[in-house]
């Protein structure tokens, strides 16, 4: 469950924001929406579904007492984006801060993809993340708003990944969205940041992505040092902080929250701790033996 008191922030830490939220009826967008508009934010959500929408809506609204708006559309479409940015803006309030969340994935070999597959998750993850970023930034351009970017990412945007290939390009187009327009609009007051989860349990994610038994067979939590996946409120606290003022020096960062997964992919010697205690000081001997050989 979100809640303010599992943050460590404020009240009123988001009092002046109006986020808008692409996918923002489930998974980590609503958790985020949750924690946004529980600390004084006008909170915005889109995505497809319009009653998964409301829905959502209704229940962060219950708990924090703050009105959440719903703008149902596809991000991949253009003029269906634009619209639900004037009906926010005209319907419930000026948005100043965008949460690019809303994205599409599913495991499979490369060579089994058609070219539409590959298509669609990149009109969801990048065209859709580049529709919401022009209508807004034009926008606050326009009117000389500060605005903020915040973009959700992957770790594996710099590693790339194989089985997930499509995503992988795709957000690794966001990440350079980001870092290009950090420089490109943060001259004129617009900060652009991405944030990079680990493994936190969805139920969209995981039934993509270890569906059925892979689940049990491919422990997310094990690839991770700390043992464990990650939390909803974890990612929303640090969701929460670069929305803020707080963050304001923050500019073309990417942050990664994945309780150091992919570094231990990474680090060479890192399969080292397959290696029982127990045999240490026998490798240690036989290391030492080598001395001025
Ligand atoms: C191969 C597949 C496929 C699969 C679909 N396709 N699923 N190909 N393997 N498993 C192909 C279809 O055959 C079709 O190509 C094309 O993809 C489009 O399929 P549609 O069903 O028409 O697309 P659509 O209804 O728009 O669905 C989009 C979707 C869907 C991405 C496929 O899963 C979706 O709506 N997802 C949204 C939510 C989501 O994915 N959440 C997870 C985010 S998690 P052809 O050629 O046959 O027409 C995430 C986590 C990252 O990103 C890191 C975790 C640690
Ligand atoms: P999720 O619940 O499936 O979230 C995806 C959201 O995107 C849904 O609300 C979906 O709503 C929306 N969406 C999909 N296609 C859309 C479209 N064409 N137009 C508008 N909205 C669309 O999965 P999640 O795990 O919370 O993922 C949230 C974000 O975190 C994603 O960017 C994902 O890549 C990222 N992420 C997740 C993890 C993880 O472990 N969970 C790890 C790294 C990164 P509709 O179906 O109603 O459209």
């Amino acid at each position: 469950m979100i809640s303010v008191e599992g943050s460590p922030f404020k009240n009123d830490l988001l009092k002046d924001k109006t986020i808008w939220v692409t996918g923002g009826g489930t998974g980590l967008g609503k958790s985020m929406a949750t924690l946004f508009s529980g600390l004084g934010a006008k909170v915005a959500i889109s995505s497809r579904k319009e009653d998964v929408l409301k829905k959502a809506a209704d229940e962060i609204s219950v708990q924090t007492g703050n009105a959440v708006f719903i703008a149902p559309m596809d991000v991949r479409e253009p003029k269906l984006v634009e619209d639900a940015y004037e009906k926010i803006k005209s319907d419930f309030g000026q948005p100043n801060s965008l949460l690019n969340n809303a994205a599409g994935n599913f495991i499979s070999p490369t060579e089994r993809l058609s070219s539409r597959a590959f298509k669609v998750i990149i009109d969801i993850v990048l065209y859709g993340s580049v529709n919401t970023t022009l209508v807004c930034g034009k926008d606050w351009l326009k009117q000389g708003i500060k605005g903020n970017l915040l973009n959700i990412v992957t770790t594996y945007a710099w590693t790339g990944s194989g089985y997930v290939v499509p995503s992988a390009t795709a957000k690794a187009g966001v990440l350079a969205m980001t870092r290009s327009l950090a420089v490109e609009w943060g001259k004129k007051g617009i900060r652009s940041n991405a944030i990079a989860p680990g493994p936190f349990p969805t139920k969209g994610a995981w039934s993509r992505l270890m569906p059925g038994e892979m689940a049990e067979n491919f422990d997310f939590g094990k690839r991770v040092p700390l043992n464990r996946v990650g939390e909803h409120q974890e990612l929303a606290n640090l969701a929460t902080f670069l929305m803020s003022d707080h963050s304001a020096y923050i500019n073309g960062e990417v942050v990664t929250i994945d309780g150091g997964e992919w570094l231990k992919g990474a680090g060479q010697f890192n399969m080292l701790e397959a290696i029982p205690e127990s045999m240490w000081d026998m490798i240690e001997s036989q290391v030492r033996k080598t001395k001025g050989s």
